[in-house]
């Protein structure tokens, strides 16, 4: 089992991050030891599926740690991640008399998570929230640094807050469930983090995926290790720029997260969000910049083919070919990623070096042949 501390800046509290192998039933404990003896009556959020495979046994952990549990199972997939959710979310806090000093606790993925965090944030402005999180993007990514947030009608995420939860347990085994695509995914994620992190963690993820069958994820002490350096990666970007101040642009600021997303999003956009699982949309976006690196002078040829061989290793990606280089270019200029009008591209100079570009400092031929040339690949 792993376990380490963010510093959460301008916040007296740390958030705590345990990640281990069949870890679920020491969820209770943990708890209990987290929010201290006042907290009484958690409210759990899970999803259908996910609570019939893990809710039993988390039920039964945190019973043990003498708390009241009461539980509320919103619909599975994006579209439930709207605030007509968080309101009947709210609406259950109430009628179980959820106090101040109790807690929320989200069983599930990135959708479970931001929907539940949200609904802490807000409940009697503000309940402890605790992140039990179930698919390798949560373990890796969402869990951690707390954005919880909403969709609206006008786009992602677009309603929100910052609050970060007091623990996350991520048991590793729930993985064991996690259908292929899901899989992929997550891994297009930590690439992506490698590709920024630095070329250790790049490569500490290509050697494990390299020694898997690609479907299944094999629960090894070797996974334990790269999912806690993940974690580890997004905590530490978190910690030194919590909210994303749209100023930075240095190599470690929040924003060199969003490597791969700028056409990642926009192919989610222009597919109306049912061809590609975000994860899977962000592998093409990080050939898109790969190729733009290269293309404008600043990623070695044998760096961008470091890259797309990591991108190869997670996985098939739903073919993208047949969509419009100049859609796609439209949509990027819709994003809301943008700085004063102008697309902010995160790109590499090395596998772990990245760097933000001005759109305005890329000429659109550039842009266009990298677009055309990264998407005709086979994946
Ligand atoms: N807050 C953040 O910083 C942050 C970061 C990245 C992504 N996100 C958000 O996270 C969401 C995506 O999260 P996701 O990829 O986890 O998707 P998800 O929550 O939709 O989960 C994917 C699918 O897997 C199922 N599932 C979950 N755990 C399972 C398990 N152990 N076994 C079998 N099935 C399981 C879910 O029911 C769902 O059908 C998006 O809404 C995204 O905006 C947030
Ligand atoms: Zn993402």
């Amino acid at each position: 089992m792993q376990r380490f501390q963010v510093s959460v800046p301008a916040q007296p509290s740390k958030c705590e991050i345990v990640i281990g192998r069949g870890i679920l039933s020491a969820a209770g404990r943990e708890i209990r030891r987290r929010l201290g003896p006042r907290a009484q009556r958690l409210a759990l959020i899970s999803n259908k599926k996910v609570f019939k495979l893990y809710g039993a046994p988390v039920v039964e952990s945190l019973e043990a740690g003498r708390f009241q549990v009461s539980h509320w199972l919103m619909g599975d997939g994006e579209r439930y991640k709207s605030l007509k959710t968080a309101e009947t979310a709210l609406q259950f806090f109430s009628e179980h008399g959820i106090e101040r000093t109790d807690a929320v606790v989200s069983l599930g993925g990135g959708v479970t998570g931001d929907l539940a965090g949200f609904a802490a944030s807000i409940y009697l402005r503000g309940v402890a929230f605790v992140q039990i999180p179930t698919t390798l993007v949560a373990q890796i990514d969402a869990s951690i640094g707390g954005k919880v947030g909403v969709n609206l009608s006008s786009g992602k995420n677009r309603a929100g807050a910052f609050h970060q939860p007091g623990i996350v347990i991520a048991d590793l085994e729930t993985l064991n469930s996690l259908p292929a695509r899901e899989l992929t995914a997550g891994w297009c994620e930590c690439i992506k983090q490698g590709a920024t992190a630095g070329r250790k963690l790049f490569q500490q993820t290509t050697a494990y995926l390299s020694n898997t069958t690609g479907k299944q994820v094999a629960i090894t002490s070797q996974l334990e290790n790269l999912i806690a350096a993940h974690a580890a990666f997004k905590a530490s970007i978190v910690s030194s720029d919590m909210r994303e101040d749209p100023e930075r642009n240095d190599p470690r600021s929040r924003r060199i997260l969003n490597f791969g997303h700028t056409v990642g999003h926009a192919l989610e956009e222009l597919t109306d969000y049912r061809r590609f699982r975000h994860g899977e949309a962000v592998g093409w976006g990080m050939l898109v910049a790969g190729e733009l690196s290269k293309n404008l002078g600043l990623l070695d040829q044998s760096e961008l083919e470091s890259l797309q061989a990591g991108i190869r290793l997670c996985g098939q990606l739903p073919a993208a070919r047949d969509i419009g280089t100049d859609a796609i270019l439209s949509a990027v200029r819709r994003d809301k990623k943008s700085a004063r009008g102008q697309v902010q591209w995160v790109l590499l100079e090395r596998i772990g070096k990245p760097r933000i570009v001005s759109g305005e400092e890329i000429d659109v031929t550039s842009l266009k042949t990298s677009i055309r040339d990264a998407l005709k690949q086979r994946n």
